[in-house]
C-alpha cells in the first residue's frame, strides 16, 4: 500500500479480533516510528508493548475508570484489550521533544494501516491524574519517562460506523497570509 492511501485509509479502530498480534508485524511497526523526526535528532522515544492478557485487562479498566471520571461519552472498551497495545513514552518534558514522539506515533497508525491492521491513539487514560499514576505502576515506567499515548494495534473487519468526513482543504488552507 502506498504512503497517500495508507493516510487516505486510516481510521481509529475500537473493535478487535481477540487475536494475537505477530511480533513481527509489531516490529515493523515499531521499525516505522523510530524513523521519524526529531527535533534536534534526539530521538526521544521509548514503547513499551502490552502483550500479556492480565496487563491489558488492568489498563481496559484504567481506562474505563478515567473515562468515567472525565465524563466522557459511554463506549465499549473492549479494544484496549483485545488487540496489543503500545504505550509511546518520551524520556523529555520539553513540548519539542513530546511532539517528536508524536510524530513517531502518527508513523506507527500508518505503518499499521499498510500492513492491514486496525489501530488507533488513545489519551484518555493519561488525562487521568490517578489513572496515569496507576499506569505508570502498572507498567514501571521510571519517574522521568513520561507517557505520552497509547495506540492499541489489531485485526478487525469492522468499518468505521460513520466514516468520518474530514474538513476540506479549502476550509483550512490560507496562502501566503491568514
Ligand atoms: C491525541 C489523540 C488522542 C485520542 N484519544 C482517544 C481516546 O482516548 N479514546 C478514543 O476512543 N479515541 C481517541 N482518539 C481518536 C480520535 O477520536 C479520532 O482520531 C478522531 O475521532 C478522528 O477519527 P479518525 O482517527 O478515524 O480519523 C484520539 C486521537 C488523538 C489524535
Amino acid at each position: 500500500m502506498d504512503a497517500f492511501k495508507a493516510m487516505e485509509t486510516r481510521h481509529t479502530t475500537r473493535s478487535y479480533h481477540d487475536k494475537t498480534v505477530p511480533q513481527a508485524a509489531i516490529q515493523k511497526i515499531l521499525g516505522a516510528a523510530v524513523k521519524a523526526p526529531s527535533s534536534m535528532n534526539q530521538q526521544p522515544w521509548h514503547f513499551i508493548v502490552v502483550n500479556a492478557k492480565d496487563a491489558k485487562a488492568k489498563i481496559r479498566r484504567l481506562y474505563d475508570q478515567a473515562r468515567k471520571e472525565l465524563n466522557y461519552y459511554e463506549q465499549d472498551t473492549s479494544f484496549m484489550e483485545n488487540g496489543a497495545l503500545v504505550v509511546v513514552c518520551c524520556n523529555s518534558a520539553g513540548d519539542d521533544q513530546r511532539f517528536s514522539c508524536l510524530m513517531a506515533a502518527q508513523n506507527m497508525l500508518i505503518a499499521a494501516t499498510a500492513l492491514g491492521l486496525g489501530s488507533g491513539p488513545s489519551i484518555t487514560l493519561l488525562q487521568s491524574k490517578e489513572g496515569a499514576k496507576k499506569l505508570r505502576r502498572l507498567l514501571g515506567i521510571p519517574k522521568k519517562i513520561a507517557p505520552l499515548l497509547l495506540v492499541t494495534l489489531g485485526y478487525t473487519d469492522k468499518k468505521p460506523a460513520h466514516y468520518k468526513k474530514k474538513k476540506g482543504l479549502k476550509k483550512v488552507l490560507h496562502e501566503n497570509r491568514w
